[in-house]
């Protein structure tokens, strides 16, 4: 997606579904219910992270129309998939991940943006619009832009988890 009006359409559906997400959570009853729906794991990750950062975002956009979401990049990325198809989740996060690598190459600055799938997975104006077809799960999402900033260094990371069976 690389029209900005299709973008701040975009942006204003986020707006308004995750109001709707953050107002359920003030609600005990509706909290209950989202946690049904959502199962443990997913309530708990909605709980501890996506709601705060929705309200933050949605504060952001309110006061002068700031995009905490897409951080106003002028292309958007969506990777769906068939949920009938082996691996699909995979595949679309594995094809996700050779964009981003595609993305450096060519000197562009992308972001992986997990916030933007289940707003456009779940809404009929969104899917119709971007043409998902009926069967297929929006999986995640790219920005991508020419970056403002460029880095001399990467941060030194240890790797936490890897584990040598000698
Ligand atoms: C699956 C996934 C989803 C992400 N979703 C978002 C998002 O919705 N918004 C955002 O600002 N960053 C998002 N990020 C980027 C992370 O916040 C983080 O900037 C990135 O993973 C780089 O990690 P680092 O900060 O540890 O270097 C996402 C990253 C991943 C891997």
């Amino acid at each position: 997606m690389e029209s900005r009006e299709e973008l701040d359409l975009l942006l204003k559906e986020l707006v308004k579904d995750y109001a709707f997400l953050v107002k359920g959570f003030s609600n005990p009853l509706a909290r209950q219910v989202s946690r049904l729906s959502a199962g443990a794991e997913d309530y708990r990750v909605l709980k501890s992270y996506i709601v705060d950062l929705a309200r933050y975002a949605n504060q952001a956009y309110h006061r002068d129309g700031t995009d905490r979401y897409m951080y106003r990049a002028p292309v958007l990325m969506l990777f769906h998939g068939d949920r009938r198809a082996m691996s699909y989740e995979e595949n679309a996060h594995l094809v996700c991940h050779h964009a981003m690598l595609a993305a450096v190459s060519l000197g562009l600055g992308s972001t992986i943006i997990g916030m933007v799938p289940p707003i456009v997975d779940r809404s009929k104006l969104l899917r119709e619009r971007y043409g998902i077809p009926k069967g297929n799960k929006v999986m995640t999402s790219l920005i991508l832009g020419y970056p403002r900033y460029r880095y001399r260094k990467s941060i030194r990371r240890d790797l936490k988890a890897v584990r040598i069976i000698d």
